[in-house]
């Protein structure tokens, strides 16, 4: 390969050295797709890039994603950006404890983003646009590295499985009321694999995060319990990259094989303006299920989604 890399983490993740990524040609962009399917999170330091440059790299990816219309979306981005900022539209810092913050601390559980869409996402790519002095980094970690070291008798096990994944059901975790009912609607339960395989090269993944709430066949408790078991196994401290972000900062990661969850800030006192973009998928991993039914979460649940928020709590706030 010809472009320069160095390691993030022993395990996965690779800084790519040497690109501005307004001006990849394509023997190049087939090095970096490359390593994007062997590494799993790709970062570039230094691309003060605009909304417009950050779509048109993505799309070399694929389609994007549009956001869905929630409480945090603004007219004055391109459908195509999802902005995680704690400042709104006229540029004035979120009051604590608002629900527009409450909304994106749902990103501070493990996730891969938007597999609670049919078609769940591909890749995505974040770029630092104002990062906070301390706290507010990112985490990351390879689902498909701590597949790789299962049992095999536990690979057999999962082979084949089919999950429910539900935004509804993840969002619920961190309060009430936070996604309205109009929303819930055009993000209804759906079925996902819970083994995956790339495509490039055949290695296999399983594919959890808190979205994941039931498994067909298998009963609501031993389901999340083990969903729990497969997450805790792959956040395993010393199996995570820990990034802590520099202005100019873009982190790209592969959702089909890598959990990620925001770390806390001081968001009363420091801005952070992060834009993403979404690669959509190539189709759905399971087939189509109707109607599926999501118990509703249990204290263990709910204990377990806000053990994960607890900086929220600490701080003093209240969510009904
Ligand atoms: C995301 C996400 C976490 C963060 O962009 O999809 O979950 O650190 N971000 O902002
Ligand atoms: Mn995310």
């Amino acid at each position: 390969m010809a472009i320069g890399t160095n390691p993030l983490h022993p395990l996965f993740g690779v800084e790519i050295l040497g690109i501005d990524v307004r001006r990849v040609d394509e023997a190049t962009f087939a090095d970096v797709v490359q390593a994007f399917d062997e590494h799993s999170v790709l970062l570039f330091r230094r691309q003060p890039i605009s909304d417009e440059e950050q779509i048109a790299f993505s799309r070399r990816f694929g389609p994007l994603e549009t956001t869905i219309r929630t409480i945090i979306s603004e007219a004055r981005t391109p459908r195509e950006i999802s902005s995680l900022a704690n400042v709104d539209a006229e540029d004035r810092l979120i009051p604590h404890g608002d629900t527009r913050n409450l909304f994106n601390a749902g990103n501070q559980m493990w996730h891969s983003d938007s597999s609670f869409k049919r078609v769940p996402a591909l890749a995505s790519l974040l770029s630092a646009r104002e990062v906070p002095p301390e706290g507010g980094e990112t985490q990351f970690a390879s689902m498909r590295v701590s597949y790789e070291r299962l049992p095999e008798a536990m690979k057999r096990f999962l082979e084949g499985r089919v999950a429910v994944h539900s935004f509804a059901y993840s969002r619920g975790l961190v309060g009430d009321g936070l996604l309205p009912l109009d929303h819930a609607a055009q993000v209804p339960p759906i079925a996902q694999a819970l083994v995956r395989a790339n495509p490039a090269h055949g290695r296999k993944t399983f594919y959890v995060g808190s979205h994941a709430c039931e498994i067909l066949g298998m009963p609501t408790n031993d389901a999340r319990t083990l969903l729990r078991e497969l997450l805790e196994l792959a956040t395993r401290p010393e199996f995570v990259y820990t990034h802590r972000w520099q202005p100019g900062d873009l982190v790209m990661w592969d959702n089909r094989c890598v959990l990620h969850r925001g770390r806390p800030w001081d968001e009363d006192k420091y801005r952070r303006v992060m834009h993403r973009t979404t690669v959509a998928g190539d189709g759905p991993t399971a087939p189509d299920v109707p109607a599926v039914a999501v118990a509703p979460a249990r204290e263990t649940d709910i204990a377990w989604g806000r053990a994960q928020l607890a900086s929220l709590w600490a701080a003093g706030d209240t969510v009904s």
